[in-house]
């Protein structure tokens, strides 16, 4: 046995611990997936079998900084600036214009992976409030993931031009700082872009959600993917209960509630009436 095996007892356990911890579901298929994933950590850790691993993961503490590592190498993260751009323009053009009377918009960026997600939104809603003459507004974004390499990140807000996605020369000037010397060729978020966004850690799973508000929009784009019905079902009715009156859900666009008779505002939006 090596770390290039897994026995099919070893990966059903491994991935019911990812399941009842993180709510990731993996199919009784993915262990090509689990391997890519977890064998560097394994020879790290000097372990030759993924029972080992198990028995490893078994006799840990629940808040052991290991978990931190084990969920950076099972998570995907791929995001970028200005992703599903088609959600972002009924963003602009339907929902702002139903609620920019109120003093302050409360966002959510749920699984908000390195701050893409987050700070697009900053810019669509400055750019919109300063277009309507309304910069006044208080513009409040709590953004949350379960990695902390991606917190990190996020908070760090330093990204390659790649990353910005097809985000607007003038708008990169304006909201970043290029750097130089050897942070040539990258753009770090200025202070403008930063300010009134939150960055924490936060499990999905941990529910009832409570952040001491109600949002008024919360994004939840291309995290679903991962979990299975069941999940996906306590997730979203979960955000309803801390959604206003009137308030929007965003999930991605291969993500739908079809099943679950939640009022349909757009491709994958919801609104909560
Ligand atoms: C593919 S990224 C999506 C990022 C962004 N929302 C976007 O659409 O570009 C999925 C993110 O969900 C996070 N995630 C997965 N399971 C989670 C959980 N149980 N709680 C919180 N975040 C989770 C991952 O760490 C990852 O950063």
């Amino acid at each position: 046995m090596d770390v290039n095996s897994i026995s099919t007892d070893a990966y059903d356990k491994i991935r019911s611990i990812i399941y009842k911890r993180y709510g990731i579901y993996l199919s009784s298929n993915k262990q090509e997936f689990l391997k890519s994933r977890l064998s560097k950590i394994l020879r790290n850790l000097n372990l030759s079998t993924y029972d080992q691993y198990h028995d490893y993961l078994t006799k840990l503490p629940v808040n052991d900084e290991h978990w931190a590592v084990f969920i950076d190498a099972i998570s995907t993260n791929v995001t970028y600036f200005n992703r599903e751009n088609f959600q972002l323009d009924i963003l602009k053009q339907s929902v702002l214009p139903r609620i920019h009377n109120q003093p302050e918009i409360n966002l959510w960026s749920a699984g908000c992976s390195n701050g893409s997600e987050p700070y697009t939104l900053k810019i669509i809603l400055r750019e919109y409030f300063e277009k309507i003459g309304r910069l006044s507004t208080r513009i409040n974004i709590q953004a949350t993931d379960i990695s902390t390499n991606m917190i990190q990140e996020a908070v760090r807000g330093v990204y390659d031009q790649k990353m910005l996605g097809d985000l607007d020369q003038s708008l990169i000037t304006k909201y970043f700082k290029k750097g130089i010397n050897e942070m040539g060729g990258k753009n770090k978020v200025r202070d403008i872009l930063r300010e009134n966004i939150t960055f924490s850690l936060y499990n999905l799973m941990d529910m009832p959600y409570n952040f001491g508000k109600q949002f008024d929009i919360i994004f939840c784009r291309n995290v679903l993917i991962y979990f299975d019905k069941q999940t996906v079902e306590e997730i979203v009715n979960n955000y309803f209960k801390i959604l206003k009156p009137g308030g929007f859900l965003f999930l991605g666009s291969s993500e739908s509630l079809n099943t679950m008779n939640k009022k349909n505002f757009g491709p994958s939006i919801y609104i909560n009436e």
